[in-house]
Formats: structure tokens, sequence, C-alpha cells
């Protein structure tokens, strides 16, 4: 059968992507740009800053991927890229350059939806099982997606209030610890001991996650110790709140995998790079129910990148899914 090769572009939030993909699987090229050092400066990604550098970098890293590559666009088979959902500022600038792409080459353009392509990474390292139940864990998004079959989401679950990546960055600024916070949190975390109690998420629907009581919960305390002249240890805080956090994500996580029988169980985001939420599915869960293959990306796939985007892509393409010169990106774009 004839190769399928899918340049994929993906400019979602604070980091410039393009990857060629081989097959729905192999990494011929991958190329990521990333923003974080200006970001850093201003505690978080600043939207209107993202979509220049994005401006400033697309180009490069087009051509920095098919020089990888040792392809041109003319050896591809369709362009994909991610068309939400994200910053608006941010997509438009891969969306134009998809599209640019798509026009010049006379190649099939592919929208892909941003999680989509976090579930997906998954495909990179191992091969899908249906059905599937993916814990998607990342700065904008906290779900629970159910995958009958290839290309087929059904969110069970999401958040109601902050994702868990927004969560742990927050708890890691009021730490006074570096942009991403949610990173710095997990490195001082290994540490620590949860000695802490802090407020357990609550959710009316047993499948819905919420993480802003918890976030309020760790600033409430770190503002009682300063009221109060105690002392505490950042790393005992940031183990307490990984805690709380992730025990919360898996009880929602064990809720599904008793309704729902998956034969796998993903995680996807950035969030899937945090240490002790990869030891507690590849140990505890993994050990809980011997009957579910639980699949961790690679670190090098957990946060953004447009392999991700190339996979998913590829499924999206066999799936006839095109998108038309009129294209735009869509923010909030639904699964
Ligand atoms: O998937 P991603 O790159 O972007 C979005 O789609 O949102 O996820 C970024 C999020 C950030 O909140 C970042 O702090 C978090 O992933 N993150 C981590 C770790 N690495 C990245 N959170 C906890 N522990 C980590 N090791
Ligand atoms: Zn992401």
């Amino acid at each position: 059968m004839k190769d399928t090769y899918i340049l994929a572009i993906e400019s979602s939030c604070d980091e410039t992507a393009v990857a060629i993909i081989k097959n729905a699987k192999e990494i011929v090229a991958n190329v990521v740009a990333t923003q974080i050092d200006v970001h850093k400066d201003f505690g978080g990604v600043i939207p209107e800053v993202a979509s220049r550098i994005h401006v400033e970098n697309i180009s490069m890293v087009i051509e920095e991927a098919l020089k990888k590559a040792n392809m041109d666009v003319a050896d591809m088979d369709a362009i994909a890229v991610t068309q939400g959902p994200g910053l608006v500022g941010s997509l438009h600038v891969g969306v134009q350059a998809a599209k640019t792409l798509a026009w010049a080459y006379d190649k099939p353009l592919v929208p892909v939806h941003h999680i989509a392509g976090h579930i997906y990474a998954n495909q990179l390292i191992t091969e899908l099982a249906f059905p599937l139940l993916a814990l998607v864990v990342s700065g904008g998004h906290t779900e629970l997606v159910y995958m009958k079959d290839e290309w087929s989401f059904e969110i069970l679950g999401t958040t109601q209030d902050d994702a868990i990546g927004e969560a742990g960055d927050k708890v890691g600024r009021v730490l006074g610890l570096p942009y991403p916070g949610g990173v710095y949190v997990d490195k001082i975390a290994k540490d620590g001991k949860a000695i802490y109690t802090l407020a357990k998420p609550k959710t009316e629907n047993e499948l819905d996650f919420s993480f802003s009581g918890l976030k309020s919960s760790v600033l409430q305390f770190i503002d009682r110790c300063k009221r109060k002249n105690e002392t505490f240890l950042p790393e005992d805080l940031a183990a307490s709140y990984q805690e709380t956090a992730f025990e919360a994500l898996l009880e929602r996580a064990r809720k599904a995998l008793e309704l729902y029988h998956p034969k796998q169980m993903l995680l996807a985001g950035g969030v899937a790079a945090n240490s002790c939420l990869r030891k507690k599915i590849s140990e505890d869960m993994a050990k809980a129910y011997p009957e579910v293959t639980f699949i961790i990306p690679p670190l090098s796939c957990c946060t953004d990148n447009a392999a991700m985007i190339g996979v998913a892509g590829t499924i999206a393409y066999q799936h006839g899914e095109r998108g038309d010169f009129a294209l735009t990106a869509d923010p909030g774009m639904e699964l």
C-alpha cells in the first residue's frame, strides 16, 4: 500500500510546531519553537505577543521540518492544521500557513481538533484499541473522553471551572515558582510530603471535574500561614496539592472504567508529563485494573507539538475530513 505523508501545523497556544508524519504513526520530522522563555517574563501567555511570535517563526519552522525530512511539500498527501480550540490569534497563524501551502501545492487541507491530537499522540507509541477511555489533562482542558471506535469522541465528563494545568500553573505562581508553574510544582513535590489537607473537588456529575476550589484552598492555606506567622515547606504544599488534584482525577477515571469497560485507558495533554500522575497510572491503576491496558505518552509528546496533529490529521484525512479556503480558526471548537 502507498505510504501516506502528512505535513501538520500546530500553533494553538505558545508553541509554533510543524511535523511530518508517515502512515499515522511514524515521525519523519518534528520541530517545535517554544515561546516559554518570552512568556516567562510575564508569568503567563500574553495572547497578542504569542501570535506575533508565531508570525515570526512559522515559515522558518516549516522549512526546518521539510529540511529534516529531506522532503518537499509536493511529497505530502495533505496539510493538517489545528483549527481549535486555543487562542484565536495564535490559531489564525497556523490556519493561514496551512491554507497557503494547500493552495500553492494543490493539496487537501485537513482541520484537526487540538484534543484529538493530544489523544492520538499515543498512536506514536502503540496501536490504539477501541473502545478506549482518554483522560485529557492539559492547560486548557480536563476531560474524560470515551472512544467507542476510531475517530468517534464522546465527552463523559469535563471541568466545571479551571483546567488542571491552569490550576497547577496558578499554584506554582503563588509558591513563587517560574512559568509554567505546574512543571515546577512537579519538581519540588518530589522532595515533599502530602501532609496538608486541602479542599477536595466536588461536582454534581460524578464524571465531571472542578479545580478552582482546590486552587483557592492552596491560596487560603498560604494566607493563613502568613497571618499567623507560621512557616510551611513549599514542597509539602506542592505534594499535598498534587495528591488532592490527582486523586480527584483518578476517582473520576475509576468510575468511568467501571461504567464503560474500555480495553485501553490513555493519558493525554501537557499534564501527562507529570511524574507523580504517570506513576499513579502506570503503577496503582494498572494494578487495580489488570484487564485494562494503560498508555502514557512519551514525555516528548505530552506538551503541544505538531506530531500529534499529524497523526490525528492522517486519521481525519482517511475519514474524508476536508477544509476549504474559507476555513478559519475556531477558538471554541468542539470535539
Ligand atoms: O497540552 P499543553 O502543552 O497545552 C494545552 O493544550 O493547554 O499543556 C500545558 C500545561 C501547562 O499548564 C503546564 O504547566 C502543564 O501542561 N504541564 C505540567 C507538566 N508539564 C507540563 N503540569 C504538571 N506537571 C508537569 N510535569
Ligand atoms: Zn495542548
